[in-house]
């Protein structure tokens, strides 16, 4: 934690955690192993994050294209979820932490929606760091979404087409009031997004590691922000003089 300068923090960071199937298959274990231990890693990256001060924490945890993995590779995902969400209630009031998700959580089981919404209402108070999941969730499923949610509003007349801004499709997205991540962690070593963000990380900065997910822990958490805080933002202006 040293040589992190808190006065520099990203405000949000996004993280696409890959790796699990292929740290298991390196032990010759089966995929589902990998999801446990990455498990681990989240928990490490939650409370890093609560104590080094980072507001927003979004965790890309069931992509809406997972669904095609067979059926007790999605079962054990949403058995694992269900744990995670039960032993980590009592830290996350404890820590101030507010539980949300983004993507299309009616295509959960039953069970899964009762306890994240729990979750989240439990949690609903807490102020000092919002841990948001994504689940089922997809870029531009979260656009299309938008763009329905937009037009009823001006085929209500609510909304004139020539009223619609940036900020309306941001306020649109699932995504709604949380400020796009500024920066993005991928690990597993894979050069895409696949789904993720699409709109919100139009200037987010890229850190991608060959470490599997299960393997990613505090200390590379760390040299991830410290990366982060050398890097020279421009936002499409010149270098500054
Ligand atoms: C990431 O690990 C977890 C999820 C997508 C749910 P993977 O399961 O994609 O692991 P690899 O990419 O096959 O190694
Ligand atoms: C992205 O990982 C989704 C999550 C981490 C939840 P995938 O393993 O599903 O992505 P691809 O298939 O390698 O692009
Ligand atoms: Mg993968």
């Amino acid at each position: 934690m040293s040589n992190i300068n808190l006065e520099k923090l990203p405000k949000h960071i996004a993280i696409i955690m890959d790796g699990n199937g292929r740290w298991a298959k390196k032990r010759a274990l089966n995929r589902i192993y990998g999801h446990e231990n990455g498990i681990d890693s989240v928990r490490e990256v939650v409370r890093t994050s609560r104590e080094i001060g980072i507001s927003y924490l979004t965790l890309y945890a069931f992509s809406e294209e997972n669904w095609k993995r067979p059926k007790h590779e999605v079962d054990a995902l949403m058995n694992l979820l269900k744990s995670f969400l039960k032993n980590e209630l009592d830290e996350m009031l404890e820590n101030g932490i507010r539980f949300q998700t983004i993507g299309r959580s009616g295509k959960l089981p039953e069970d899964v929606q009762r306890l994240l919404s729990d979750t989240s209402d439990k949690t609903s108070q807490n102020k000092d760091m919002v841990l948001n999941l994504a689940l089922s969730y997809g870029g531009r499923q979260e656009i299309l979404d938008a763009f329905q949610k937009i037009f009823m509003r001006v085929e209500s007349r609510v909304l004139r087409p020539e009223e619609i801004t940036e900020q309306t499709i941001s306020d649109s997205l699932y995504t709604t009031g949380i400020p796009d991540p500024d920066l993005l962690i991928r690990t597993s070593g894979e050069y895409r997004i696949s789904n993720f963000l699409l709109w919100q990380i139009a200037y987010t900065e890229i850190y991608i590691t060959p470490t599997l997910w299960p393997d990613f822990r505090k200390e590379e958490y760390l040299a991830a922000i410290k990366e982060f805080q050398k890097r020279e933002r421009r936002f499409g202006a010149s270098e500054a003089e």
